[in-house]
Protein backbone atom coordinates (compact mmCIF):
# COMPACT_ATOMS: atom_id res chain seq x y z
CA UNK A 1 0.00 0.00 0.00
CA UNK A 2 0.88 3.56 -0.83
CA UNK A 3 2.97 5.01 2.29
CA UNK A 4 0.18 8.34 1.92
CA UNK A 5 -2.40 6.14 1.76
CA UNK A 6 -1.17 4.78 5.15
CA UNK A 7 -0.64 7.78 6.44
CA UNK A 8 -4.74 9.24 5.88
CA UNK A 9 -5.86 5.93 6.97
CA UNK A 10 -3.90 6.11 10.23
CA UNK A 11 -5.51 9.15 10.46
CA UNK A 12 -8.64 8.25 9.99
CA UNK A 13 -8.88 5.98 13.09
CA UNK A 14 -7.31 8.18 15.35
CA UNK A 15 -10.56 10.58 16.16
CA UNK A 16 -12.89 7.57 16.26
CA UNK A 17 -10.77 5.95 18.97
CA UNK A 18 -10.09 9.49 21.01
CA UNK A 19 -13.93 8.78 21.14
CA UNK A 20 -14.15 5.84 22.07
CA UNK A 21 -11.34 6.75 24.66
CA UNK A 22 -12.98 9.76 26.00
CA UNK A 23 -16.65 7.99 26.47
CA UNK A 24 -15.36 4.90 28.17
CA UNK A 25 -12.59 7.49 30.71
CA UNK A 26 -16.06 9.33 31.30
CA UNK A 27 -18.02 5.76 32.36
CA UNK A 28 -15.01 5.29 34.34
CA UNK A 29 -14.08 7.89 36.31
CA UNK A 30 -17.62 9.42 36.83
CA UNK A 31 -20.32 6.68 36.92
CA UNK A 32 -21.37 8.14 40.09
CA UNK A 33 -22.45 11.42 39.12
CA UNK A 34 -24.46 10.35 35.72
CA UNK A 35 -27.44 9.40 35.18
CA UNK A 36 -28.72 6.33 33.81
CA UNK A 37 -29.48 7.95 30.80
CA UNK A 38 -26.19 9.63 30.08
CA UNK A 39 -24.56 6.43 30.65
CA UNK A 40 -26.48 4.90 28.21
CA UNK A 41 -25.28 7.51 25.52
CA UNK A 42 -22.07 6.69 26.36
CA UNK A 43 -22.38 3.44 25.80
CA UNK A 44 -24.57 3.99 22.64
CA UNK A 45 -21.23 6.15 21.56
CA UNK A 46 -19.02 3.65 22.57
CA UNK A 47 -21.10 1.16 20.02
CA UNK A 48 -21.85 3.54 17.17
CA UNK A 49 -17.93 4.12 17.23
CA UNK A 50 -16.81 0.41 16.92
CA UNK A 51 -18.97 0.16 14.19
CA UNK A 52 -17.89 2.88 12.41
CA UNK A 53 -14.05 1.75 12.80
CA UNK A 54 -14.99 -2.18 12.20
CA UNK A 55 -16.42 0.12 8.67
CA UNK A 56 -12.91 1.46 7.68
CA UNK A 57 -11.10 -1.31 8.60
CA UNK A 58 -13.19 -3.14 5.96
CA UNK A 59 -12.95 -1.08 3.88
CA UNK A 60 -9.49 -0.29 3.63
CA UNK A 61 -8.71 -3.88 3.18
CA UNK A 62 -10.76 -4.07 0.35
CA UNK A 63 -9.36 -0.87 -1.18
CA UNK A 64 -5.85 -2.05 -0.74
CA UNK A 65 -6.72 -5.72 -1.94
CA UNK A 66 -7.40 -4.09 -5.34
CA UNK A 67 -4.83 -2.22 -5.68
CA UNK A 68 -2.76 -4.98 -5.00
CA UNK A 69 -4.85 -6.69 -8.06
CA UNK A 70 -5.99 -9.05 -5.85
CA UNK A 71 -9.76 -8.68 -6.04
CA UNK A 72 -10.46 -11.54 -8.14
CA UNK A 73 -12.73 -11.63 -11.23
CA UNK A 74 -15.01 -14.48 -11.23
CA UNK A 75 -17.57 -14.31 -13.91
CA UNK A 76 -20.35 -17.03 -13.65
CA UNK A 77 -23.99 -17.19 -14.83
CA UNK A 78 -26.16 -15.14 -12.67
CA UNK A 79 -29.96 -14.46 -13.13
CA UNK A 80 -29.92 -10.74 -12.99
CA UNK A 81 -33.31 -9.97 -12.12
CA UNK A 82 -33.93 -11.19 -8.89
CA UNK A 83 -30.39 -10.73 -7.84
CA UNK A 84 -31.04 -7.18 -7.80
CA UNK A 85 -34.84 -7.48 -6.47
CA UNK A 86 -32.83 -9.55 -3.45
CA UNK A 87 -29.92 -6.89 -3.13
CA UNK A 88 -33.11 -4.46 -2.94
CA UNK A 89 -34.84 -6.10 -0.16
CA UNK A 90 -32.00 -6.47 1.99
CA UNK A 91 -30.69 -2.97 1.78
CA UNK A 92 -34.29 -2.01 2.11
CA UNK A 93 -34.58 -4.18 5.52
CA UNK A 94 -31.55 -2.14 6.96
CA UNK A 95 -33.36 0.90 6.55
CA UNK A 96 -37.04 1.14 8.13
CA UNK A 97 -37.27 4.91 6.52
CA UNK A 98 -36.54 4.19 2.65
CA UNK A 99 -38.03 2.23 0.34
CA UNK A 100 -36.22 1.48 -2.86
CA UNK A 101 -38.53 1.08 -6.27
CA UNK A 102 -36.68 -1.28 -8.59
CA UNK A 103 -37.22 -1.61 -12.49
CA UNK A 104 -35.98 -2.98 -15.28
CA UNK A 105 -35.70 -2.64 -19.37
CA UNK A 106 -34.15 -5.19 -21.39
CA UNK A 107 -33.09 -4.43 -24.77
CA UNK A 108 -36.29 -1.84 -25.23
CA UNK A 109 -38.73 -4.25 -23.92
CA UNK A 110 -40.08 -4.41 -19.74
CA UNK A 111 -39.94 -8.43 -19.99
CA UNK A 112 -40.54 -10.67 -16.67
CA UNK A 113 -38.61 -13.56 -18.17
CA UNK A 114 -35.08 -14.44 -16.62
CA UNK A 115 -31.94 -12.81 -17.98
CA UNK A 116 -28.77 -15.10 -17.17
CA UNK A 117 -25.26 -13.29 -17.78
CA UNK A 118 -21.65 -13.70 -17.31
CA UNK A 119 -20.86 -11.51 -14.12
CA UNK A 120 -18.75 -11.98 -11.47
CA UNK A 121 -21.55 -11.72 -8.47
CA UNK A 122 -19.47 -10.33 -5.53
CA UNK A 123 -18.19 -7.46 -7.39
CA UNK A 124 -21.62 -6.47 -8.41
CA UNK A 125 -22.80 -6.70 -5.17
CA UNK A 126 -20.23 -4.48 -3.87
CA UNK A 127 -20.51 -1.51 -6.33
CA UNK A 128 -24.57 -1.77 -6.28
CA UNK A 129 -24.72 -1.66 -2.35
CA UNK A 130 -21.93 1.12 -1.94
CA UNK A 131 -24.13 3.15 -4.24
CA UNK A 132 -27.36 2.56 -3.00
CA UNK A 133 -26.64 2.48 0.67
CA UNK A 134 -25.43 6.25 -0.32
CA UNK A 135 -28.33 6.92 -2.00
CA UNK A 136 -30.61 6.05 1.65
CA UNK A 137 -27.81 7.14 3.70
CA UNK A 138 -27.84 11.13 1.85
CA UNK A 139 -31.23 11.42 1.72
CA UNK A 140 -33.47 12.66 3.88
CA UNK A 141 -36.43 10.02 5.72
CA UNK A 142 -39.03 8.29 3.84
CA UNK A 143 -37.47 9.46 0.17
CA UNK A 144 -37.67 6.88 -2.60
CA UNK A 145 -34.82 5.96 -4.24
CA UNK A 146 -34.94 4.52 -7.92
CA UNK A 147 -33.15 1.56 -9.06
CA UNK A 148 -33.05 0.49 -12.70
CA UNK A 149 -31.66 -1.76 -14.69
CA UNK A 150 -31.33 -1.74 -18.33
CA UNK A 151 -29.88 -4.21 -21.08
CA UNK A 152 -28.29 -2.70 -24.09
CA UNK A 153 -25.78 -3.54 -26.32
CA UNK A 154 -23.91 -6.42 -24.17
CA UNK A 155 -24.16 -3.71 -21.17
CA UNK A 156 -26.03 -3.94 -18.06
CA UNK A 157 -26.51 -0.01 -17.43
CA UNK A 158 -27.95 0.89 -13.57
CA UNK A 159 -29.17 4.13 -12.79
CA UNK A 160 -29.62 4.54 -8.93
CA UNK A 161 -31.28 8.23 -8.17
CA UNK A 162 -31.94 9.49 -4.93
CA UNK A 163 -33.69 13.20 -4.33
CA UNK A 164 -31.00 13.67 -1.11
CA UNK A 165 -28.92 16.05 -0.06
CA UNK A 166 -27.04 16.82 -3.41
CA UNK A 167 -23.07 17.11 -3.77
CA UNK A 168 -21.65 20.45 -3.91
CA UNK A 169 -19.92 21.07 -6.85
CA UNK A 170 -16.12 21.67 -5.40
CA UNK A 171 -16.21 18.19 -4.55
CA UNK A 172 -17.59 16.41 -7.24
CA UNK A 173 -14.30 16.18 -8.73
CA UNK A 174 -12.28 14.39 -6.51
CA UNK A 175 -15.15 12.07 -5.48
CA UNK A 176 -13.84 8.35 -5.80
CA UNK A 177 -10.81 9.66 -4.13
CA UNK A 178 -10.20 7.86 -0.96
CA UNK A 179 -11.15 9.56 2.18
CA UNK A 180 -13.23 12.50 -0.16
CA UNK A 181 -16.23 13.41 1.86
CA UNK A 182 -18.95 15.77 0.67
CA UNK A 183 -18.61 19.32 2.69
CA UNK A 184 -22.00 18.92 3.39
CA UNK A 185 -22.18 15.19 5.00
CA UNK A 186 -22.93 17.55 8.53
CA UNK A 187 -22.76 14.22 10.94
CA UNK A 188 -24.00 11.70 8.70
CA UNK A 189 -21.19 8.72 9.21
CA UNK A 190 -19.29 7.28 6.58
CA UNK A 191 -15.54 6.47 5.58
CA UNK A 192 -15.11 8.41 2.63
CA UNK A 193 -13.93 4.91 0.88
CA UNK A 194 -17.11 3.40 -0.62
CA UNK A 195 -16.62 5.23 -4.40
CA UNK A 196 -12.93 4.23 -3.92
CA UNK A 197 -13.90 0.91 -3.60
CA UNK A 198 -16.90 1.18 -6.52
CA UNK A 199 -14.29 2.82 -8.85
CA UNK A 200 -11.46 0.21 -8.18
CA UNK A 201 -14.24 -2.30 -9.25
CA UNK A 202 -14.97 -0.86 -11.62
CA UNK A 203 -11.65 -0.50 -13.45
CA UNK A 204 -10.67 -3.74 -13.20
CA UNK A 205 -13.64 -5.31 -14.74
CA UNK A 206 -13.81 -2.28 -17.39
CA UNK A 207 -16.73 -0.66 -16.04
CA UNK A 208 -17.09 2.99 -16.16
CA UNK A 209 -19.63 5.29 -13.48
CA UNK A 210 -20.74 8.94 -14.33
CA UNK A 211 -23.28 10.97 -12.05
CA UNK A 212 -24.87 13.99 -11.64
CA UNK A 213 -26.10 15.93 -8.90
CA UNK A 214 -27.79 18.90 -7.70
CA UNK A 215 -27.26 20.70 -4.31
CA UNK A 216 -30.11 20.05 -2.21
CA UNK A 217 -32.23 18.37 -5.37
CA UNK A 218 -30.55 14.59 -5.50
CA UNK A 219 -27.87 12.44 -7.22
CA UNK A 220 -27.82 9.93 -9.89
CA UNK A 221 -25.37 7.44 -10.61
CA UNK A 222 -24.82 5.40 -13.72
CA UNK A 223 -22.74 2.47 -13.70
CA UNK A 224 -22.36 0.18 -16.62
CA UNK A 225 -20.57 -3.11 -16.96
CA UNK A 226 -19.81 -4.91 -20.21
CA UNK A 227 -21.14 -8.65 -19.93
CA UNK A 228 -22.48 -11.58 -21.67
CA UNK A 229 -25.59 -12.93 -21.79
CA UNK A 230 -25.59 -16.33 -21.55
N1 LIG B 1 -26.25 9.73 -3.19
C1 LIG B 1 -25.47 10.68 -2.67
N2 LIG B 1 -26.00 11.88 -2.30
C2 LIG B 1 -25.21 12.86 -1.80
N3 LIG B 1 -23.88 12.74 -1.60
C3 LIG B 1 -23.30 11.56 -1.95
C4 LIG B 1 -24.06 10.49 -2.51
N4 LIG B 1 -23.21 9.48 -2.77
C5 LIG B 1 -22.00 9.91 -2.41
N5 LIG B 1 -22.04 11.15 -1.90
C6 LIG B 1 -20.91 11.97 -1.46
O1 LIG B 1 -19.72 11.32 -1.85
C7 LIG B 1 -18.88 11.12 -0.72
C8 LIG B 1 -18.07 9.87 -0.92
O2 LIG B 1 -18.92 8.72 -0.85
P1 LIG B 1 -18.35 7.39 -0.24
O3 LIG B 1 -17.03 7.14 -0.86
O4 LIG B 1 -19.37 6.33 -0.33
O5 LIG B 1 -18.04 7.77 1.27
P2 LIG B 1 -18.97 7.84 2.58
O6 LIG B 1 -18.38 6.83 3.49
O7 LIG B 1 -18.79 9.23 3.05
O8 LIG B 1 -20.38 7.51 2.19
C9 LIG B 1 -19.81 11.12 0.47
O9 LIG B 1 -19.15 11.48 1.65
C10 LIG B 1 -20.85 12.15 0.05
O10 LIG B 1 -20.36 13.45 0.29
MG1 LIG C 1 -20.62 5.50 1.20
Amino acid sequence: MKSRFITMASHEFRTPLAIISSSSGILQNFSDRLSEERKQEHLQTVQNTIKHITQLLDDVLMINRAEAQKVEFNPAPLNIIPFCRQLKEEIETTSSKHKIDFSWNLDGQIADTSVIVQIDKKLLQQILTNILTNAIKYSPDHNLINFSLTIENEKLIFTISDSGIGIPEADQMNLFESFHRGSNVGTISGTGLGLAIVKKCLDLHKGEITFNSQLGQGTRFIVSIPCVRC
